[in-house]
């Protein structure tokens, strides 16, 4: 069934666990993931970015739409990272069922004034909007001050009141990618940061971007059969527990299904060069996110 964000994130929120959001790169990944999902009877968010939309074209909506209404669990169509006003607004015409806003890149006042315009278009129509950014590994951070590149907690209540949303991201550490820490740090999440966020913010729904663990087996498939992505790191999955213990009610991973995809697939096409039916190819790379998952 296709369920509205807030109702999941409010059962999540009050069971103390995370529903996982995955980023699809396309249809034949859409579906791996709802096997997985129904094969664990557990909720799950599909999750797609505008490049990916840019990619599969904005007719998958209709097909995810379609086998969430017939699937046994809920699932809740999400846009990620939505830069425009104009792109949340169409995607919520589309019939995604929750939308990100993210105009971080704003100034501070305008990126309030978008964030609520978005807001009030999707409430008006049973739409969530979640906001909000995260630092990457590239970001400077001012090691001079507690927050640095991180979400301070003293901004979040303005924040949250003021536009309205319904679910806030929050940087606490992590990052977007394959690269999350560099080669040899030990990696680390802010969690006194969250602590103080979720004070501020009792009973909000809190969201973790950038929360791919990047699996050592995953990765060598990949390097294995050609793949060059050496020392990369993810945040470990003890951490995304604690997380899903205190406030953060969806987390984010999109790089470890694409590592498992793209990992299987290189493995497919090397071992089997005399053939030439997709299907060959495709059905191990949708097993290996099935079987991630
Ligand atoms: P990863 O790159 O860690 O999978 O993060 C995905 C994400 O946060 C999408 O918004």
């Amino acid at each position: 069934m296709l369920l509205n964000m807030k109702n999941l994130l409010s059962v999540a929120k009050d069971n103390h666990f995370a529903v996982p959001a995955f980023n699809i790169s396309d249809y034949s990944m859409f579906l791996a993931v709802m096997k997985a999902a129904e094969a664990e009877n557990a909720p799950v968010i599909i999750e797609i970015h505008p490049h990916e939309l840019d990619c599969t074209g904005d007719d998958i909506t209709e097909s995810i739409k379609a086998v969430a209404h017939k699937a046994s669990v809920p699932v809740v169509l999400h846009l990620d990272h939505g830069k425009s006003v104009e792109l949340c607004k169409k995607c919520i015409d589309l019939g995604f069922n929750s939308v990100m806003i993210d105009a971080s890149a704003e100034e501070y006042e305008e990126n309030i004034r978008q964030t609520k315009e978005v807001v009030e278009y999707a409430h008006a129509r049973g739409v969530v909007a979640e906001l909000g950014a995260i630092a990457g590994i590239e970001d400077d951070v001012n090691v001079d001050d507690k927050y640095g590149a991180f979400t301070h907690p003293d901004q979040v209540v303005d924040f949250v009141t003021r536009t309205g949303i319904d679910s806030l991201a929050i940087a606490i550490g992590t990052a977007h990618g394959a690269y999350k820490f560099k080669p040899g740090q030990n990696p680390q999440l802010r969690f006194d940061i969250l602590e103080e966020i979720q004070e501020k913010l009792p009973g909000f729904p809190l969201v973790l971007h950038g929360a791919s663990s990047v699996p050592q087996a995953s990765l060598k498939v990949l390097n294995t059969y050609g793949g060059k992505m050496p020392e990369a790191i993810g945040i470990p999955e003890t951490m995304l527990r604690e997380a899903s213990r205190k406030a953060v009610c969806k987390i984010n991973v999109g790089t470890d299904l694409r590592v498992a995809y793209v990992g299987a697939l290189r493995k497919a096409l090397y071992e089997n060069p005399e053939k030439f039916d997709a299907r060959a190819f495709i059905t191990p790379a949708m097993d290996a996110v099935t079987a991630l998952i």
